[in-house]
This record gives structure tokens, sequence and C-alpha cells, in this order.
């Protein structure tokens, strides 16, 4: 059987092959050794958190937190029930590198989870799944039962005195139900609405009770830490960049597809393994992070390494870690009228700016693509945006209004060029058609944007 590609460093994707994610596959892979050692040589909790601290593994959901120091805020000691959760929802666009994980190995998952239960005393953990990928799911649901029959999940595991159950959730695939309280309002059966913070998940989480919640890459990486050390993992990147991380590579490249790096990595090195931008093309610029982040143009990308610190000196995050490459193809204007379609769409509607600002934004980027743009529109998106960012509840609002700043600042040409030209600076020739299945509903707003601008 062939073996799936992820590259020569990949360490959670090592060694499989589409077939062998079962329970007997994972044990062969030494699966479930580094929880077997914890619980049979009693490790400390805090002695496992120390190891995470040490490791540097930073949360690979998006805001690229430290794991041992998010683990070390749970209230080990408080009465009652505590909880874990994994974040599999994974909606951010350009992502699709959890659904590979929980595919072809879900056990490094539970086993992660379940060290995550063990060192922060928590009595159940619940794997949120995004529910339009539903065979995993499905699959994930029936590796649990694999783990739970031979004694790894559920009471007294492997005859210890650490009891956790696990259960797996789907999500219907509301991209906001992947921040993190308004996963917790969905898991509690309620609308996914994000919670004001404080009080944070560590001290009011699921069912107002201390939770931790982990992205599933994040909780993957943690039995490899364990079963090697927090000095072989931290080795792999570099200082404060532990370990390696999953790059979904997507847009215009010619092997689109997850990646596993170490961080650190130069992207032009990740750009190459994905076989570099498809034939003829020039690059132009790249999403680095998910759709949320702020694009750098080419030259920028080029010099700049695949870690936490390198993408944020360079101006934007290393976030989930879709990259999305874009070539001289890419009206960048178009591209930024289909982001802000997308946040408009998938803003829960609960504070002002982000309800209002998104509509706006989006209304404003359409009417510049149709031609009926006015120099003062540059401005105006700039205060929207700037009217939006660090005034809502959670960070969608920060998610709509970064990529509209930076399209502006990067690309200004292109967009003054639409205004005065009323018509693109890519030539016509090489535009890709519009986006399909979304065009119908972008007539009304092309009115509301036209009469705005009358
Ligand atoms: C709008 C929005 C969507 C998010 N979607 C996801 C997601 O799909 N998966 C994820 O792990 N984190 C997502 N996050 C981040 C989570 O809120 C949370 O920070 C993360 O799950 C923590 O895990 P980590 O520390 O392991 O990164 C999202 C955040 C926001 C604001
Ligand atoms: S920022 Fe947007 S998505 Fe987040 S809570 Fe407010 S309205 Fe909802």
């Amino acid at each position: 059987m062939t073996l799936l590609d992820y590259g020569p460093d990949a360490i959670l994707m090592k060694g499989l092959d589409g077939r062998n994610w079962r329970l007997k596959d994972y044990e062969a892979r030494d699966g479930y050794q580094a929880l077997k050692r914890i619980l049979s040589e009693k490790i400390k909790p805090e002695d496992i958190i120390a190891e995470l601290k040490k490791s540097a593994l930073r949360g690979r959901g998006g805001a690229g937190f430290p794991t041992g120091l998010k683990w070390s805020f749970m209230p080990r000691q408080a009465p009652g029930p505590k909880y874990v959760v994994c974040n599999s929802d994974e909606g951010e666009p350009g992502t699709c590198k959890d659904r590979d994980l929980l595919r072809y190995n879900p056990h490094s998952v539970i086993e992660g989870m379940l060290i995550a239960g063990y060192a922060m005393s928590a009595s159940a953990g619940y794997n949120y799944i995004h529910g339009e990928v539903w065979e995993i799911y499905e699959q994930f649901e029936e590796a649990l039962a694999e783990a739970y029959a031979a004694g790894y999940v559920g009471r007294n595991i492997l005859g210890s005195e650490f009891s956790h159950e696990m259960h797996a959730v789907p999500g219907y695939g509301a991209y906001i139900c992947g921040e993190e309280t308004a996963l917790l309002e969905s898991l509690e059966g309620k609308k996914g609405m994000p919670r004001f913070k404080p009080p944070f998940p560590a001290s009011y989480g699921l069912y107002g009770r201390p939770t931790t919640i982990n992205n599933t890459e994040t909780f993957a990486a943690v039995p490899w830490i364990m079963r090697h050390g927090a000095d072989a993992f931290l080795a792999l990147g570099k200082p404060n960049n532990g370990g390696t991380k999953l790059f979904s590579v997507t847009g215009h490249v010619s092997r689109p597809g997850n990646y596993e790096v170490r961080l650190g990595t130069p992207f032009a090195r990740l750009l190459e393994m994905a076989g570099g931008v498809r034939s003829g093309r020039k690059l132009k610029g790249v999403i680095p992070g998910g759709s949320s982040m702020p694009v750098l143009p080419a030259d920028i990308m080029m010099a700049t390494d695949m870690d936490y610190d390198s993408i944020a000196k360079a101006g934007s995050m290393l976030g989930s870690g879709a990259v999305i490459v874009m070539d001289d193809s890419t009206c960048m204007v178009r591209a930024l009228e289909r982001l802000s379609y997308f946040y408009f769409e998938e803003s829960c509607g609960q504070c002002t700016p982000c309800r209002e600002g998104t509509g706006w934004l989006y209304r404003v980027v359409h009417r510049i693509e149709n031609g009926f743009g006015r120099m003062q529109d540059l401005a105006l998106l700039d205060d929207v945006s700037d009217n939006i960012a660090g005034r809502t509840i959670c960070a969608l609002g920060d998610a709509a209004a970064l990529p509209v700043k930076s399209f502006i600042k990067h690309f200004r040409a292109e967009f003054v060029h639409h205004i005065e030209h009323k018509r693109c600076l890519v030539p016509k020739d090489v535009v890709e058609p519009k986006w399909g299945r979304v065009d119908a509903p972008h007539e009304p707003h092309l009115a509301n944007s036209m009469a705005e601008a009358a």
C-alpha cells in the first residue's frame, strides 16, 4: 500500500496509507504508549503541563496560544465536573487539515484528549466535528468505540484510578461555531452565538463548568510529545515555535493539498512541495493562515518562514495554517469581494459593528468591483474596518476587517484602477470566471450598493 505523502518531515501523518486508521494500526505505530506510561508511572499532571510548556506547542486552531500555559489555567482542584473539548469544526476557508487527522489518524486525537483529561482532571471530553464531513464524524465514532472496547476510555482506564468519558458531536456547518464559546453554546444545544468574555472557558465553560478547548491538531501533537519528549518536539521547529505544522495549501498551485513541515520552513520550500505556482503564471499574493488573516504580496512571502513569529513579523498571522496562493490571474478586488461576502454571511449578528459593518464592507467592495466605486470608498473601507476591529464580542469582526485593510494596503493600485477605469487591471482573458454557486444573491446587494453610491 502506498503511503500518503505529507512530506519528509511529517510526524503526525507519518506512515499513513489511508486505511491504517484503526486501533491495531495505531498501536503498531506505538499509539497509546504515552497514555500507558503516564498511567502506570502515575506521572503528575503538573509534570505533563511543564513538558508541554517546554515543547513550545502552540494552539493550531488560529491564535497560536501556548498549549501548556492554557492547560495550566484549568482549576484542576475545583470540585465537580470539568471538561476537555476538541475543536474539529474547521470552517476557516482554505483549511482542510483536521479532517485528514480525523480520517487517517483518529486515535492520535483520542489519545491527546485523554492525556489532556488526565492532566487537567477532566471527567469528560467532547469532539465537536464539522457536520459537512459526515463520514469523518462516523469514522471517529468507530474509532472511539474501539478505544472504549480496549479500555482506553471510560471508567478506571487501564486499571488506573483515572476515569474519562468521551463523546463525538456533529456541528452543522456554521463558521461561527468554530469560535470556542459559540461552540460551547452549540454543544449545549443552543444557537451557536459567542459568549461575552470574561469569564473565559477555563472558569466558566461547558454547562458552566471549567473547560479547556483545543484544536484537533493541537491534541494530536500531545502523544508524540509525551513519547519523544519536549526537547525533540522543540528541536523540530524553532524557539517559541515547537514541532511540525500541517499546512493546507490551496489556490493556484500545481499540487494542492495538506503538507506537514517543520515550523520555520521557508515558504518557498512549502510552495515547491505543493508543485509551485501553476505553470506559466507568477505568484501575486498569499493569505498565509486562513482567509481571516491579512494577505501578503509575493516578494514578502518568498522571503518569509512558516512559523508564528516570522509570519507575524511579515505582517500577517499563521492562523490555522491554510495557505491560499494567488497567481497573477487573480483580480484582488474580486478576491476581496468574495471574502467580504463570506464574513457578511457568517456574522451571527449579535454585535452592531459586525452585523452592520460586514454588510457595509461587502457592498462597498462589490460596487468597486462592478465599476461603481468612488475614490473616497477606499478611505471609507478603512474607516469601517477600524470601527469593527476590536469592538466586537468575538474575533469574527477582526477577521472581516483585517483582510480588507491588507488588500487595500498591498494592492491599492488595483482598487484605484477599478475605480478610475471601471474595469479590472488584470487582462480580461486572464481573470477566471466569477464564482458560480453564490452569484444569484448578489444582485440585490448590487442594487443597494448603487443606491448608496448615488
Ligand atoms: C470566527 C472564528 C472561527 C473559529 N474557527 C475555529 C475552528 O474551526 N477550529 C479551531 O480549532 N479554532 C477555531 N477558532 C479559534 C477558537 O476560538 C479557539 O481559539 C481554538 O479552538 C483554540 O484551540 P488552540 O488553542 O488549540 O488553537 C475560531 C475562532 C473564531 C473567532
Ligand atoms: S463579532 Fe460578529 S460573529 Fe462575533 S459575536 Fe459579534 S456579531 Fe457575532
